[in-house]
């Protein structure tokens, strides 16, 4: 059995205020079952404050992005992988299409970046996936190969082993537009496909997480599908209800 996961990504939302209720509210009412791991993302400004809000509960925390660079050094206005571990933070999105798009954030820094959290002790959630006209061009496969194959470079098969993948069609983030569990599963399957010629035991044990528009309404027939092990979540994850209403879907299914 994979484990699964259901993941919050907050993005640029929250505020101290936020970040206390939302805790408190999703470690009161979700009982967390050990299948399926329960973790929110909020901006690195509130990472600790989360950290300890979660301590001594069944919810996990992790950060939205990490530097390229392992330790400590003159990079203004970054923080380190090693500096998240310092503080608790156990997984990190890495490679999100936002970052890809508004931060320049190539195929090979994703690969960079992985490599560091990986050395670090902090899980990397990589995040794949194509724009609308790339898959209006039958290309979503060879770009999310081509992604695939920079951070396999670095890392292998071995590094695989402690990751886990986040398929964001950018086409359905934030848009309502979800993918159908048909286009999640086509893809999902694509990407054990690859990793499965580095090491078939490690793309089977992978956790494959689908993110776009995941809604309550949704939620239960994307994770049905047999490759797909659970979201990660936008817009719903700014709601406590809606939220738990999504890891209960994971937990059900
Ligand atoms: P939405 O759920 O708001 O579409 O966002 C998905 C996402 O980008 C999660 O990282």
């Amino acid at each position: 059995m994979r484990q699964m996961m259901v993941a919050g990504n907050w993005k640029m939302h929250g505020s101290v205020a936020f970040t206390r209720d939302m805790i408190q509210t999703l470690t009161a009412s979700v009982t967390v079952n050990e299948a399926v791991t329960l973790l929110v993302c909020p901006p690195m400004l509130y990472l600790t404050q989360a950290i300890q809000a979660a301590s001594n509960t069944s919810l996990s925390v992790g950060a939205q992005n990490c530097a390229q660079i392992q330790t400590t050094g003159a990079y203004t206005g970054e923080v380190s992988a090693t500096m998240l571990a310092d503080v608790g933070c156990q997984y990190v999105i890495i490679g999100h299409s936002e970052r890809r798009a508004l931060y320049g954030e190539t195929d090979a820094v994703v690969a960079e970046k992985t490599k560091v959290a990986l050395a670090a002790g902090v899980k990397p959630i990589v995040c794949v996936g194509e724009t609308l006209a790339e898959r209006e061009a039958g290309q979503a496969e060879t770009i999310i190969a081509t992604q695939l194959d920079a951070v396999s470079k670095v890392i292998g098969a071995a590094g695989w082993a402690n990751a886990i993948i986040a398929y964001e069609p950018v086409w359905a983030i934030g848009t309502g537009k979800t993918a159908t569990p048909e286009q999640a599963q086509e893809i999902h399957a694509f990407i054990r496909h690859q990793l499965a010629k580095l090491d078939a035991h490690m793309a089977e044990a992978i956790t494959i997480l689908y993110g776009g528009s995941v809604k309550p309404d949704n939620a239960v027939t994307i994770f049905s599908q047999p490759d797909v092990d659970g979201g990660l979540i936008g817009g719903a994850s700014l709601n406590s209800d809606d939220f738990a209403k999504i890891y209960a879907a994971a937990v059900a299914h």
